[in-house]
């Protein structure tokens, strides 16, 4: 599912903040999808403060997506900020069967506590949190084996909470509502929006397409010249790509201009479909001042 306008509605966001609150207590451990892309701008900007005081792990999910290199240093950063962490591709499978030993593994001193009370083989519940579009369905369905296609999730839309099983002693909650992402930051939003995880629809395509090149051209120029057989001379800016990537493919309009409009569309749709290769959008937040270059 996609970010649109309506689903920023704040009404929405209070309950499903209420939603939370009232389930944690019946959760042993909150677990975490993001986007393995963009981990931290994919993250709700309050989850820590909602979910305080539960284990979590991470699902550094759509690794099939994201630069192998940045995913292992993602993996380290959220580790070191007390999280356990899993790479997944859940639309693949990869990562799937790893997920209930790391949750047991998560939860090893609670599940010690349990048998020594002599509750041995007690369920293990998990709350699965996730803004649209990190996989957080996929995932489910994949974990679990469940087949029913989720029910859209949009406000005036009821969708009451499941409870999904893994196995024996472990299940999910699919928590209804939508967790929104940190849509106050410019930055944010774009990275966002790179992905496809904002609706074109809301956004200036080309404007969009300008800071991608902008991004590539500095931080991956290699892909640039392998997909579009240009050079991304230093300095060159975004915007100076895009017209440089169009001219290559032919896309002219009257007077020799070049069809920006129509270049940025098979930029955004090619990144996407991952014919650029795989790219992670931002870096672990002490490696680079802030959540990763300015956008
Ligand atoms: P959500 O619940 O978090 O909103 O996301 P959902 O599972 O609906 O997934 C959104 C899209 O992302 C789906 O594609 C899904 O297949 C894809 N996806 C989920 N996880 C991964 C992953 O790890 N890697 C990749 N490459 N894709 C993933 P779709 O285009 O909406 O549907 P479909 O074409 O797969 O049918």
């Amino acid at each position: 599912m996609q970010v649109d306008n309506l689903s920023w509605f704040p009404g929405h966001m209070t309950k499903t903040r209420r939603m939370i609150a009232a389930e944690l207590g019946n959760v042993d451990a909150v677990c975490e999808i993001v986007d393995a892309r963009i981990p931290l701008s994919s993250r709700n900007p309050e989850i820590d403060a909602l979910t305080a005081g539960k284990p979590r792990l991470v699902v550094l999910n759509r690794v099939d997506q994201a630069d192998p290199e940045a995913t292992k240093r993602w993996a380290a950063w959220f580790r070191g900020q007390g999280c356990d962490v899993l790479e997944a591709d859940a639309k693949n499978g990869a990562g799937v069967k790893q997920f209930a030993p790391a949750v047991r593994t998560l939860l090893r001193e609670k599940i010690a506590a349990y048998e020594a009370k002599g509750q041995v083989g007690r369920v293990l519940r998990v709350m699965v949190l996730g803004i649209p579009n990190v996989g957080k369905s996929t995932f489910i369905n994949k974990v679990s084996g469940r087949k029913t296609a989720k029910a859209e999730d949009r406000p005036g839309v009821t969708r009451s909470k499941q409870w999904v099983p893994v196995d024996k002693t472990l299940e999910l909650l699919d928590t209804p509502g939508i967790l929104w992402p940190k849509f106050e930051d410019a930055s944010v939003g774009m990275r966002l929006a790179f992905t496809g995880a904002i609706r074109d629809e809301v956004v200036d395509i080309e404007e969009l397409a300008m800071r991608l090149m902008d991004y590539l051209g500095r931080y991956y120029p290699e892909a640039l010249s392998a997909r579009y057989r240009i050079a991304a001379e230093p300095g060159e800016d975004g915007w100076a790509l895009v017209e440089k990537a169009g001219r290559k493919r032919g896309f002219l309009i009257a007077g020799g201009e070049v069809d920006t409009e129509r270049m940025s569309r098979i930029l955004l749709d090619e990144f996407r479909g991952g014919k650029l290769g795989r790219f992670t959008l931002e870096t672990p937040p002490e490696e680079e001042k802030g959540a990763g270059p300015e956008l």
